[in-house]
C-alpha cells in the first residue's frame, strides 16, 4: 500500500472551486454566483469545523495522518474560529461554499497539514454531516421554545379554569366550555409537536461521514469514533443513502409546518376574539400596530403575521419534497438547495414561538364578554336534552322537544333559562318529565361542571390537565 499521506496531498495548491486542473476555462461571473452557496451556507461554519476536527482526530487514531498534523489542524481551526468571531474571516464566493472557504483558509494558515484534512471524505458526506449537526442543535432550541409557549398557556389556563366562554362548532355557539379548557387544547397540540420533533431528532442524529463521495473510502476509517466524538446516536448504514437523502430535513419541515399550523389556528382565534364584534380578548399594545389612515385602529399584526408565515413554511415543505423526488442516487447538486428552506423554516418557527410565548402569557381576557356570548347562543340546549334523556325520553325525541323550546325562546328574544317551568313543560308530552332541578342544568356553570370526566371541560378537569402539564413541563 502506498503512503496514504502522499495520496492525500493534492498537487495543486488550495482548492478553489470550479477552476481546478481539470478545466481549461473558468466559469462566468454569473455561473460562479449561481452555483456558489457560501452566502448562505456559511451559517454552518461552526458545525463544519466541529465535523472536520472529529474527522481529523479519527484519521490520526487510525494512523492516516500524524499527531503533528492533527495539532496543526486544531491550531488552524482555532484561528479560523477567532477570525469568524470578530468578523475578520474573508468569505470568498470564488471558493464556492462554506467547506471550501474553511479548507482553503486552513491551508493558507497551516500548509500541508491542512491539505491532508480532506483525506477519506468528500464534501458530499461533509455537508450532510454539517446539516445534521446544525439541525440537531436547532431542534433542541425549538423544543425549548415549544415548552416555553406551553408554560405560558398553562398559566393562563389555570387562571381561567372556571371562566365560561362559548365553545363553537362551525363558528356557531355550540356548548359552554371554560377558557382554560380551550387554551389547554393548544397545550395538547404543542405537546404532540414537541414529541414529533424529538422523534425526528433520532433520524437526524445519524452520522453520514465516512460515506465519502458516494461509495465509501479506501482508508481504514473508524466511523464509530467519529460518531462518538460528534454525539451521533447511530451511523448511516449505506454510503449512497448517507450522501443523498434529505428525508430527515423533509420530516423536520413537516413537523415545523404542523407547529406553524397550530400557531396559525391560535392566531386566527386571537384575531377573531379581538375583533370588536366579539371582544373576548384584547392584546397588549406591543403586539399591535395602527393604521396609516385610520387613527382609531389597533390591528393584531403579530398574530396575522404568524398566520401568514405559516404559508412560507408549508412552501418550504413542498420545495424540499420536490427537490428530492427526481434525484437519482447518489448526491446531486440539487441538494445544495436544501439549505435556504431549512434555515428559513427554523428562523420562522423559532421567532414565532418566542413571540407567541410572550403574547399568550399576556392576553387580556374579558370574561364578561365571553359570558354574554354564551347567554346569546342557547349553549345549554344539549344539557336540556341530556336531562330529558336521563328522565327516560329517547334522545331523538328529547332533541325535538328542545328544538321547539329553543325556537320559542328565540322568538321571544330570551335564553332557555328565561323560560318558566310551565313553559318548558308545555313542550313535553309528559309534563312531569321536567322538575324544578332543570334550572341548574340550564346554567352555563352547571353545563361545564357536569362534563367532569377525563378530557372534559369541567373546571376540576381543567385543573387536572393543568397539573399534569406542569409536571411534564417542570425543569
Ligand atoms: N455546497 C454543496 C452542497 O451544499 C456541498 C457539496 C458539494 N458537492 C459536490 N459534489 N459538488 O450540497
Amino acid at each position: 500500500m502506498s503512503d496514504p499521506k502522499d495520496a492525500a496531498t493534492p498537487s495543486a495548491p488550495a482548492p478553489s472551486g470550479h477552476f481546478s486542473g481539470r478545466f481549461s476555462e473558468p466559469v462566468s461571473e454569473l455561473v460562479r454566483r449561481f452555483t456558489a452557496s457560501v452566502t448562505f451556507d456559511k451559517r454552518l461554519a461552526e458545525y463544519d469545523i466541529e465535523g472536520s476536527l472529529a474527522h481529523a482526530a479519527m484519521l490520526t487514531k487510525v494512523g492516516v495522518i500524524s499527531a503533528d498534523d492533527l495539532k496543526e489542524i486544531g491550531r488552524g481551526m482555532q484561528q479560523i474560529r477567532a477570525e469568524m468571531a470578530d468578523g475578520r474571516f474573508a468569505w470568498d464566493v470564488a471558493r464556492e461554499d462554506v467547506h471550501m472557504n474553511i479548507e482553503a483558509r486552513l491551508i493558507e494558515l497551516i500548509g500541508d497539514a491542512g491539505k491532508r484534512l480532506h483525506t477519506g471524505r468528500s464534501r458530499n458526506d461533509q455537508v450532510a454531516t454539517d446539516i445534521r449537526l446544525w439541525l440537531r442543535a436547532e431542534i433542541d432550541n425549538l423544543v425549548v421554545g415549544l415548552r416555553a409557549l406551553q408554560r405560558s398557556l398553562v398559566d393562563v389556563a389555570d387562571k381561567h379554569a372556571e371562566t365560561i366562554m362559548p365553545g363553537f362548532t362551525h363558528l356557531q355557539v355550540a356548548q359552554p366550555v371554560t377558557f382554560g379548557h380551550h387554551l389547554m387544547a393548544y397545550v395538547e397540540m404543542l405537546h404532540r409537536d414537541e414529541m414529533r420533533l424529538l422523534d425526528v431528532r433520532k433520524r437526524v442524529n445519524q452520522l453520514p461521514l465516512g460515506a465519502a463521495a458516494l461509495a465509501g473510502t479506501t482508508f481504514p476509517i473508524d466511523r464509530q469514533h467519529v460518531a462518538d466524538t460528534l454525539g451521533f446516536e447511530g451511523i448511516c448504514g449505506n454510503s449512497l443513502d448517507a450522501v443523498s437523502d434529505r428525508d430527515f430535513a423533509i420530516e423536520f419541515v413537516g413537523a415545523a409546518a404542523l407547529i406553524m399550523t397550530h400557531l396559525s389556528r391560535f392566531s386566527e382565534e386571537l384575531i377573531i376574539w379581538m375583533s370588536q364584534s366579539v371582544g373576548f380578548v384584547d392584546l397588549p399594545d406591543r403586539f399591535c400596530y395602527s393604521s396609516s389612515i385610520m387613527p382609531q385602529k389597533k390591528n393584531p399584526d403579530v398574530p396575522e403575521l404568524i398566520r401568514g408565515k405559516t404559508g412560507r413554511v408549508n412552501g418550504h415543505l413542498v420545495a424540499l419534497l420536490t427537490l428530492m423526488k427526481g434525484q437519482p442516487l447518489a448526491y446531486n447538486k440539487d441538494n445544495q438547495e436544501d439549505k435556504e428552506p431549512l434555515f428559513d423554516t427554523v428562523d420562522t418557527v423559532r421567532d414565532s414561538l418566542t413571540i407567541m410565548a410572550d403574547l399568550a402569557a399576556n392576553i387580556i381576557v374579558k370574561p364578561e364578554r365571553m359570558r354574554q356570548a354564551v347567554a346569546q347562543g342557547f349553549a345549554t340546549a344539549t344539557d336540556l336534552a341530556d336531562y330529558l334523556v336521563k328522565r327516560g325520553l329517547p334522545f331523538r325525541e328529547a332533541h325535538e322537544v328542545v328544538a321547539r323550546a329553543v325556537r320559542h325562546a328565540s322568538e321571544r328574544g330570551i335564553g332557555l333559562e328565561g323560560l318558566s317551568l310551565a313553559e318548558l313543560r308545555a313542550f313535553c308530552h309528559s309534563p312531569t318529565l321536567i322538575g324544578d332541578d332543570v334550572a341548574a342544568v340550564l346554567t352555563p356553570e352547571g353545563s361545564v361542571a357536569a362534563r367532569n370526566h377525563l378530557g372534559g371541560t369541567a373546571p376540576a378537569q381543567v385543573r387536572h390537565a393543568v397539573a399534569a402539564a406542569r409536571a411534564r413541563l417542570a425543569s
